[in-house]
């Protein structure tokens, strides 16, 4: 994941101990007794990843609970990111005062069920994926990059944006992606100066696709 974030994100990825690592009392409490074992292992693995994060960015290794709504609660002054997927994890932490928001995504680089990629793709998106050089499978991209979109807006604004609320345009030899987000979305949003643009960057590599997106303050 270092390879898609600027300087000052730090990033940490699963190595084999972080996912039996332990998990402070605070965040066993949001994960619960009843969690099965592939779900304490990722959630392990991510505070594991999210707190050597931190530590390279010169801070406390800290507790990174749950909120209701699931999304991680980073200690002040600190913006971050977590995401797992099958015997992957990685987490990415930077400073509020470098950065607004951060967000990235990895999945599994395989064709999408059709009923999801319905979902997932608006058809000016089919028209693009359709234009795209072979050997990429372009609607797993845009899924890891709508999710990624997902993370860096909602700490932000706080409400919920569906997969048909942004609208990506994809630079395949760049590996940037740019989210166009709803007009409706923005008008509805309470927080000063929404982003009305989420720029990212992807790389498809060893079977994973990767997205990252920061919404850097200078
Ligand atoms: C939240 C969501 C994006 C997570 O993505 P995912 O592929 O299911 O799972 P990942 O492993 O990549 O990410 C999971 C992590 O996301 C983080 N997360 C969960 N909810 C979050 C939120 N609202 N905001 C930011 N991060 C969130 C958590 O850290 C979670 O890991 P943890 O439970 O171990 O702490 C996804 O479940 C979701 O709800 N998507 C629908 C909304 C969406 O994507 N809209 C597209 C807008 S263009």
């Amino acid at each position: 994941m270092r390879d898609i974030f600027p300087s000052v994100v730090a990033v940490a990825v699963a190595g084999p101990d972080d996912w039996l690592g332990e998990l402070l009392p605070v965040e066993q409490a949001c994960l619960g007794e009843r969690a099965v074992e592939t779900r304490r292992r990722d959630f392990a693995a991510g505070r594991s990843c999210a707190r050597r994060a931190m530590t390279d960015l010169g801070l406390p290794a800290a507790a990174v609970p749950a909120a209701a709504d699931r999304s991680p609660v980073w200690p002040a002054g600190v913006v971050g990111t977590i995401t797992h997927t099958t015997g992957y994890c990685a987490a990415a932490t930077a400073l509020t005062t470098d950065v607004r928001s951060v967000g990235m995504d990895a999945e599994q680089h395989q064709e999408i069920n059709p009923g999801v990629r319905r979902i997932v793709l608006l058809p000016e998106e089919e028209a693009l994926c359709a234009g795209l050089p072979g050997g990429t499978s372009w609607p797993v991209v845009m899924f890891s990059a709508k999710e990624t979109v997902y993370k860096v807006w909602y700490p932000v604004v706080g409400t919920w944006l569906g997969f048909r609320d942004a609208q990506l345009d994809i630079d395949p030899d760049a590996g940037t992606f740019t989210a166009r987000i709803a007009p409706a979305r923005l008008d509805q949003a309470t927080v000063e100066d929404p982003p009305a643009t989420i720029a990212g960057r992807f790389v498809v590599a060893d079977g994973l696709v990767r997205t990252s997106a920061v919404l850097l303050l200078r």
